[in-house]
Order: C-alpha cells, then structure tokens, then sequence
C-alpha cells in the first residue's frame, strides 16, 4: 500500500508527479502530498488529508512553486490516522529533505528513543514510523553530504519493509531510492528517469523500465541512473519493455474502472490463453526452470489472499481432477506461522494480482528457505514475487486499477488451468484428446462470458431494488463454493453489506438459521448435465431455504427448467461442464455487488479501508 512516484528531468515535475498518483491512487488513498526542488533550489511541499483530487485541488487554488526533481505520495495509513501532519513527505529536522514511504518500519519506537536521546531537542510533528526515517537521514545527510551515502547508513538500522526516496535541497536534480520486501521500479526516460512503485507511475512517459532488487539503494539524475546494493556495492537491475500501453490504464468512457474492467473479463482470459494452446497442446515455456521439478512434486500448495485465495481454491478442484496430485490451498497469512510441512517435492504455487502482496510475498519466501519450489501466477510484469519464485506464469488481463479485483480473477483461473493441463499431459493422467477437449471448453469461454455480460442492464436493475439489503447470503456447491465466496467478498468490499459465502451442503449445519423471510440469497447453481451433477442436492437445498422464507436469485444454466418453480429471479448462464462454470457465474455477481455500490453512491473504485496492494502484513 501507499503509492511512490520520483521524478528528476527536464518537464515540470509537478505534472509527472500527479499524473503518476493518479495511476497510483489505487495503492492507497488516505492522503496524498508532493515535494519539489525550484531551479533556485528551494524545497517546497504540499500534503493534505482526503483524496488526490484535494490535493490536486488545493494546488490549483495555491500553487506551488514549478521544478525539475520531484517526489510525490498517496497513502494507506498505518501509524497514524490519515490526517494533514501524518501524510507524506515527511522532511528532515533542519527543513531541507523531504522522504516518502510505503512500508512499515517496525523498530521505528525504538529509533526514536534513540534519537530523542542523542538529540534531545528533535521535533516530530507526526505520528509516523516514516518521519523518524526523514529525521534519521537528515542527520546522516549532514555527517556525510551525500544523499546515497546517507541512506546507506540509515536503511542498516531499519527493521521491517519499506520503500523510501527522498530528495535533498543540496542536492537538487537527484532523487534516491531503497527497497526492502516493497516495491519499486525504475522508469528509463532520455534525458528524464522516473521511481516509482509500479510501472503505472511512468508508463505515460516511457515504457522502458528497470527491476531494482531486494536491498538495493538507487540513484536517479536526469542522465543517469545509479543501483547499489545496501553496503554501496555497484548492482545492475534488468531492463525491460513494459507490455501494458497508458490507455489500458485509463478509465477511457466507463463509469468507473471496475465497470470497465469486468467488461475486459472475455479479454482477459483470451490474452491469457494466447500463443499458450498450440495445435490442441499447452504450451508453457516459462515452465521450463521448473521442469525437473515437475516430474517429481507429489503435492501442491496454493497461496493467495482475498479474490486471489478464491481463483486458487478453484484451481484444487480441477488440479487434483486432472493431475491426481493433492493440492492444498491456504491463506498467504496463516501459511508461513503453523511449521507447514515442505520439502523438494513440494510445489508451492502462489497466486496474485499485483505480485506485491506483503502476506503472499512473505511465504513463498518461507517456501523457499525451507526447501519448496515455487511458481507464481501473476498479473504485474517484474513484480516482486515472481521475482522470488522459481518459474511464473503471467496472466495478461492488463492493469486492474479498480481496488477490488474483478477480471484478475477469471485470468487467474485460467492460467491455473492451463498449468494443470501441462502438468496432466506431462504426467499422463490425462489423454491428448481429454486435453484438447478441456482447451477447447477454455478457448470457448470469451465469447461465452460476452453473452453472460450482455445481461449487465437486467442485474443492474436487481441491484437497484436492492439497495436497504441488510444481508445477503451467497451459496454454492463444488465449484460453485469458490464463485459465492467471492459473490460475498465483492459486496462486502464494494456495498458494505454484511454477506456470507457458505458451501450449500453446510447450511442445515449451521448457516440456515440466518433464514427468515425476505432474505435474498444467490445460489450458484450447477449444470444439471453430467454424470455425478450436484444439482438435484442444490435444488433441495434451495427447497429448504425457500421453506423458511429466503428470496432466491439463481444463477443457472440457460434452459435449466427445474430451478424456476423455486426461484424469484434467475441469472442465466451459458452451457459449461462443472469446472467451467464458475468462470461465468462470478461476472453477475460482480456485476449486482458493484451496481449495489453505485446504486448507494458510494465509489466503487475506492471502497474504504481498503488498498489494491497489501503490502504490509
Ligand atoms: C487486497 C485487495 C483484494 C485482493 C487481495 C490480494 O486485499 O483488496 O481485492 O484480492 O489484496 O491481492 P493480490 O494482488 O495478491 O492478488
């Protein structure tokens, strides 16, 4: 959380800075502030409480002062409530650094004792962890006159993670960088470089971008760009073309990035697919440092966090299917603190969005330091945790810039699904004609999931009936369990009402004396073809809901004539086998919770408390 952006060139940085936060936003959006070195070299800062667009507005009405070196923040507030004093930049005791942080430093009460005692007459005019590094670095910048050289010295003492930049009046024309288990990525201009936490800072004014590792401080001038590691030892980062455009990051005609976002499902799983199925095969090169490996795991461990946690429990029900290997699925945060049980035949397989997720992050690490191998599935070029990993497989649903992920989801799914095809071709568990069939249900799910959107209006009117809901529940058998977790999660996040996920077969065990009348439940509902279909048993379950009250809104398979009796509004979905469906049940239900929200007035991109990139624990 919290979104970074640096600056050093040729344009007024004040521009770059804002429009870098606006595409950062996402990250955070507590409070937001700027600093920037004037041509005369003067330090100037603007920082305020609320949204960008306060700042951004309370910067037309008072500007500031136009230079060529800048730093600019949007926070997600930990220690201290996101107020003017606690927004970032932080600056130095004498008035002439300015620091920004995303992290948390966990030895900052202690540093501080420290400083207070050394220098008694420190004034900290926050509640942050983020000034006590501001003040630190100010200090060294006065013993050493060198803003590098200072940030060595400090960042040695700082336990926890964080990214930091900062830039110095005395310095003026030079931005510098740290990192530690947070994200921050180089842009490569001419004659311009650019920080930032992810390439959305800059992707507007260049697409050359440069991975900075773990423990390494740098340096950017308008021509030059500098990395060493922690103890000042030279380090070169890779470059990189960054494949998303800066339109893909634009809201472009759409009410909202989520609205435009769940339209580019069918996409998302098309480009995710792409040049990855060849001549009825999976075809996964980047699976090649894992291949060894592959042939010997006998057990899988998926890792994830929120909506990502949901794909991953999918993805059991079809791995285990196909491959025959068990696979386990666990919360990134409850992983690494129970002495899991790991070794060389273990696959540990996390899955994220950003790539950034502090929880997931610090798993994989533990995966790896005892003896697991790893591959992620991720949405984010260059970020940290395929970094850390063995091998990744990148979904390519684009940048999602709205908090709550929507077609993350669907192109998570279907890279775990192209995986577990590999893995059951290569293991033999599953014929080549079995495996050019499941690709083909694949391949068929873009155009099959434009259908399911062509239905947006219809639920956007459900919703908006609905808007006193107090509770809703959302149930769903096998792979129907996952879609009413996340059918849950998303009108939790978006609509603040309370909703519960439940597996349908639980509910007479607990969950069904939640039932009175008038209370909507959404049941996910399984094709009645098939052999072994649990569709009979959830339409009893619906009888017993219903019995005691429960409105009922289905989403069925189109034709499927047995659940209208029972029914009050049925959502219809095209024709797909059991682990397909969930990829076109989950699009109405992100459709009702975002429309639910909108219907309230509340911002549907920006839901309170909460940040796209979790990255503290
Ligand atoms: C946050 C977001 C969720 C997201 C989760 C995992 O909690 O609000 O929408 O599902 O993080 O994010 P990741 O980037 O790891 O997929």
């Amino acid at each position: 959380m919290c979104g970074i952006v640096g600056y050093v060139g040729s344009s007024n940085s004040l521009g770059v800075l804002l429009g870098g936060l606006r595409r950062l936003e996402y990250r955070g959006y507590d409070s937001a502030g700027i600093a920037i070195i004037d041509p005369a070299g003067a330090l100037h800062t603007r920082k305020r409480a609320g949204k960008l667009q306060i700042l951004i507005d309370d910067l037309e009405t008072t500007p500031i002062a136009s230079g060529l070196t800048g730093i600019g923040h949007t926070r997600w507030a930990t220690h201290g409530g996101p107020n003017d004093e606690n927004a970032h930049p932080h600056l130095g005791d004498d008035g002439k650094l300015a620091l920004i942080h995303n992290g948390i430093i966990e030895n900052f009460a202690e540093l501080k004792r420290e400083l207070l005692e050394s220098h008694p007459d420190t004034v900290f005019t926050s509640e942050t962890d983020t000034e006590v590094a501001a003040i630190l670095v100010g200090l060294e910048y006065r013993r050493t006159g060198d803003l590098a050289e200072a940030f060595r010295h400090v960042v040695a003492r700082l336990h926890g993670a964080f990214t930091l930049l900062a830039l110095h009046k005395d310095e003026p024309g030079v931005v510098v960088g740290a990192r530690r288990n947070s994200p921050l990525v180089i842009g490569l201009g001419n004659g311009e470089n650019f920080l930032g936490s992810d390439v959305a800072a800059f992707v507007e004014h260049t697409r050359r971008a440069m991975e900075i590792g773990q423990d390494q401080i740098v340096t950017i001038r308008a021509d030059s760009v500098t990395v060493t590691d922690f103890d000042g030892v030279p380090a070169h980062g890779k470059e990189y073309e960054v494949l998303w455009d800066a339109s893909a990051a634009e809201k472009g005609g759409w009410s909202s990035f989520m609205a435009k976002e769940i339209s580019e499902e069918p996409d998302a799983i098309a480009k995710t697919l792409l040049g990855r199925v060849v001549d009825g095969a999976v075809h996964l090169e980047e699976l090649e440092p894992l291949a060894d490996a592959l042939a010997e795991i006998d057990r899988i461990v998926i890792l994830g966090c929120g909506t990502a946690a949901y794909s991953g429990m999918l993805a059991k029900y079809a791995i285990e299917k196909w491959t025959r290997i068990p696979v386990d699925v666990e919360l990134s945060h409850e992983f690494r603190y129970r002495d899991p049980i790991l070794n060389a035949r273990t696959l540990v397989l996390s899955v994220s969005q950003s790539g950034e997720t502090m929880d997931t992050l610090m798993a994989v690490k533990y995966a790896v330091a005892n003896g697991a191998r790893t591959l992620s599935i991720c949405n984010t070029q260059g970020a940290t945790i395929p970094r850390e990993s063995d091998a990744v497989i990148y979904t390519h649903a684009g940048p999602e810039v709205a908090v709550a992920s929507t077609k993350a989801f669907v192109a998570q799914v279907a890279a775990f699904y192209l995986f577990g095809l590999h893995l059951a071709a290569t293991r033999g568990t599953l014929s080549a004609s079995e495996i050019t069939g499941l690709l083909d249900e694949l391949q068929a799910l873009p155009a099959q999931l434009e259908e399911v959107l062509e239905q947006h209006d219809a639920i956007k009117q459900l919703a908006g009936w609905m808007t006193d809901t107090r509770a809703v529940l959302f149930l769903g058998r096998h792979a129907g369990y996952p879609v009413a977790l996340e059918g849950a999660l998303k009108l939790k996040e978006l609509a603040y009402i309370h909703a519960e996920g439940f597996a349908a077969g639980e509910l007479k065990h607990g969950p069904i004396a939640l039932i009175e009348a008038g209370q909507p439940v959404f049941v996910v509902v399984p094709s009645p073809r098939g052999e072994n279909s649990l569709h009979p048993k959830v339409i009893s379950n619906i009888q017993e809901i219903r019995a005691r009250g429960a409105r009922i809104l289905a989403i069925a398979e189109k034709g499927d004539a047995s659940v209208l009796p029972y029914a009050d509004v049925v959502i219809p979905i095209p024709l797909a086998s059991t682990l397909f469906e969930p990829l076109l049940a989950v699009a109405p239900l992100q459709i009702f919770a975002m429309e639910l929200a909108a219907a309230k007035g509340l911002d549907v991109d920006q839901p309170r408390n909460l940040a796209k990139s979790v990255t503290v624990e």
